[in-house]
């Protein structure tokens, strides 16, 4: 099945649940044993839920894996994901990332002995000389948050395989309808679903999907042992938005390339870092890895931070807001929001400066959002 019936149907069957069509929210924590040491699908809702089993194989079957796993919140998956990992390993980490993600590596996994080798990923030669010096995995974020860099996902996939560690890609920003990193050759998906997969901004949720059976097992020990699943209501609120993620995605994309557009010609805007646009330095690996862009990019203005802070404090239609990804559109400022717990001089280095304003562009009438920005920039 294709994409857009495999998000409305994957992980259901009316007849599994008493005709319903919708998948009912099994909102129980425990489930009777058939008798003595039978217990029967289930047998606690920790260690599974059929809502929760709904959403997990949608997931995977989307994003072209074989297990699927949701979590609490984006961070809980990516912590269970980490846990894989002991003292004394170390992890490649790509340089310009989401600040929760780097706040995990630096301020709770690095106390623990997981160290977090930053680099490039963009640089090929840098990256070989960092997974040689023996690390276990590499931890990808393409387009990353808020630079809408892009890492090569084939290329980093295969050196890290080389040598021998696996590939973790963080998929949010596109979601499996734009990029599907599995087919690339990457290990380990990783998902804020609060974002575009849920799509409505009434979650905070995560997930995970693999391909390799050994790799499945292990996560679903941890997120089991570990207790980071999400409850029944959150996966019936991100499967009902599932349903409709293609619709989405493919009007976030038209928006957000047509508000890319319209500030690239703006007088009072010095960059836009859109994928899209042909002016990314990367757009040739965007149109060979990605079947479109997403709703989210960012933009520096002429004026620095105060620029930025007008804009901000005028906009009507736009919310100011951290997240992405809602049908609402959102904006924000990384330096003092979003990125906040990255420390300033990681901040510099990442070129995450305070000109910089990234948007999230939502499904409305284009030409109320480009209304709105004009108005706010005058
Ligand atoms: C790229 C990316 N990954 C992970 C996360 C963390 O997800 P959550 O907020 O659902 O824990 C975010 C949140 O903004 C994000 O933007």
């Amino acid at each position: 099945m294709k994409f857009k019936t495999l998000a409305i149907h994957s992980g259901h069957s009316p007849a599994d649940h008493a005709g319903a069509v919708m998948t009912p929210i099994y909102q129980t924590s425990t489930f009777a044993f058939q008798g003595v040491n039978r217990p029967g699908a289930f047998d606690y809702s920790r260690s599974g839920n059929p809502t929760r089993k709904a959403l997990e194989t949608c997931l995977a079957s989307l994003e072209g894996g074989s297990s699927g796993f949701a979590f609490a919140t984006g961070m809980a998956a990516e912590t269970t994901v980490l846990m894989m990992f002991n003292s004394g390993d170390r992890i490649v980490v790509h340089s310009d990332l989401y600040g929760g993600t780097y706040r995990l590596f630096q301020s709770v996994l690095r106390g623990k002995g997981i160290d977090a080798v930053y680099v490039d990923l963009r640089d090929a030669a840098a990256t070989e000389q960092a997974l040689a010096r023996g690390a276990k995995a590499v931890w990808i974020e393409s387009p990353t948050n808020p630079l809408m860099n892009l890492v090569d996902l084939e290329a980093v996939s295969l050196l890290a395989r080389r040598h021998g560690a696996i590939a973790i890609c963080d998929n949010t920003f596109l979601s499996p309808y734009f990029q599907r990193p599995l087919d690339f050759g990457v290990d380990v998906v990783v998902h804020s679903t609060t974002k575009y997969i849920n799509g409505h901004s009434d979650v905070v949720g995560g997930a995970v999907v693999v391909k390799d059976p050994g790799l499945a097992e292990k996560i679903g020990f941890l997120q089991n042992a570990m207790g980071t699943c999400a409850g029944p209501q959150d996966c019936f609120l991100v499967l009902r938005g599932v349903k409709t993620l293609a619709v989405r995605m493919e009007e976030h994309n038209r928006n957000s390339l047509a508000v890319a557009r319209w500030l690239q010609r703006h007088p009072k805007v010095s960059g836009v870092l859109h994928p899209g646009l042909e002016t990314h330095p990367q757009h040739a690996l965007a149109k060979r890895q990605m079947s479109g862009y997403g709703g989210t990019f960012s933009f520096r203005l002429h004026g620095g931070q105060d620029a930025a802070f007008h804009l901000l404090e005028r906009v009507r239609v736009f919310t100011l807001a951290e997240s992405l990804g809602g049908v609402e559109s959102l904006i924000e400022h990384p330096v003092t929001m979003t990125h906040a717990s990255v420390d300033p001089a990681a901040l510099q280095a990442m070129g995450i400066q305070p000109d910089l304003v990234r948007i999230s562009v939502g499904i409305e009438d284009v030409e109320d959002l480009i209304a709105d920005l004009e108005q706010a920039l005058a």
